[in-house]
């Protein structure tokens, strides 16, 4: 009998690329207490937006305006750009699928970074392309080495994030634009910005909506606040960001996601004081890593990557005893990265518990590998 599964689909892996903090409590049986690990939030959105998301509550038997008028209106005007050049859709994650499947024909290549953030490689492994990495070069994402493999592979995308998860590490704007510049036509550029508002300045290229090769991704997941709403935005060369209507889910961004965004964006004030609040969250981190002997790493996003100070199998460790502690963070897996542990900036409660378990899961993990411990 014909299988009903393509064959692109037969031969991909069935697999849960995030384990969320829920799946970890179900397991565990016992809550989270530090969620600083999937570099959300913790100050949680703007009072505004949870006062508009409040007040449109009642709206949700209607769809959502599937032009995403104003939303999309209001960033360009805050971008400076035409609304012709923005597409919203949901998250970065969402774009990143419909990105992959304007561009990406079976055989086709897409260049990146190992043990860079995932989900573009999985849109393109499913749409029958295969993803070729570059190692880091210093805890950076290696443009020299992006670019010549995406040369010498004749790719359709490089795809890279600056600032970059998960070590949070960053170019400044005049490297970028130079590596940018450098890439063929044939070759679309895929940056991915979702770490912007806590970047220092002069960490993004100015914005050039004329190269058709080039597409910038950015979320409301991150310093906004509103990761479980699901929406992101992309800007990028009119022509290109009019192929979204192409393939978009045109209801995919929620009418709840649209009103949240929009009141997001018109509280700067807002977001001026989480970025503040990120910046002494970093400063903490550090300390706390020092204050067990750890480096870390400097970092433009609102996380910190921190090295135990081992073998990555030892992190791995440190990671489990912080789970069992009741604290969830994440790991970088690829060689080279994976001696790290990524600890997201939280809320202050959060990062006093880390403080004090953080010493603790470290021994366990020591005793754990010496063999004392099963
Ligand atoms: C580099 C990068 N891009 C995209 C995302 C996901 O963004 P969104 O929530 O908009 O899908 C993340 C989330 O961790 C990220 O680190």
């Amino acid at each position: 009998m014909r299988p009903l599964l393509t064959e692109i689909a037969r031969g991909l892996p069935q697999t849960v690329p995030f384990v969320g903090p829920e799946a970890i409590e179900r397991r565990s049986g016992q809550p989270i207490r530090a969620r600083i690990g999937a570099n959300e939030s913790g100050f949680g959105p703007s009072p505004a937006v949870i006062a508009a998301i409040a007040e449109a509550a009642g709206t949700v038997w209607q769809y959502g305006d599937p032009e995403i008028h104003d939303l999309r209106r209001a960033l360009a005007s805050d971008l400076g750009v035409p609304a012709a050049n923005v597409v919203v859709g949901e998250g970065i994650d969402g774009l990143h699928g419909l990105i992959a499947r304007l561009v990406i024909a079976p055989g086709d290549v897409a260049v990146t970074s190992r043990g860079a953030y995932p989900t573009f490689n999985y849109h393109v492994a499913g749409f029958g392309g295969r993803v070729v990495t570059v190692p880091y070069s210093g805890y950076r994402e290696d443009l020299g080495a992006l670019l010549a493999t995406a040369k010498a592979q004749r790719a359709k995308v490089i795809y890279l994030s600056n600032p970059d998860n998960p070590m949070g590490t960053w170019w400044e704007a005049g490297d970028l634009s130079a590596f940018i510049a450098a890439v063929p036509d044939e070759t679309l550029v895929l940056l991915d910005e979702a770490y912007c508002e806590t970047a220092p300045d002069g960490t993004l290229p100015p914005l050039d909506i004329s190269r058709p090769n080039l597409i910038r991704t950015r979320t409301f997941s991150k310093a906004y606040g509103l990761a479980g709403m699901r929406v992101g935005y992309a800007i990028g060369e009119t022509s290109f960001i009019g192929a979204f209507d192409r393939v978009r889910n045109h209801f995919g961004v929620t009418r709840l996601g649209q009103v949240g965004a929009l009141a997001a964006l018109a509280d700067q004030a807002y977001l001026r004081g989480v970025v503040a609040q990120v910046a002494a969250g970093r400063a903490r981190l550090a300390s706390i890593a020092a204050a067990n002997g750890l480096a870390s790493i400097e970092s433009a996003t609102n996380f910190v990557a921190v090295d135990c100070g081992r073998d990555g199998d030892f992190a791995l460790r440190v990671l489990k005893a912080l789970e069992l502690r009741q604290v969830f963070v994440r790991k970088p897996m690829a060689p080279g990265l994976d001696q790290h542990i990524r600890i997201s900036v939280g809320r202050a409660e959060e990062l006093d518990y880390l403080a004090e378990h953080l010493p603790l899961a470290m021994a366990e993990a020591a005793k754990a590998l010496s063999g004392k411990v099963a």
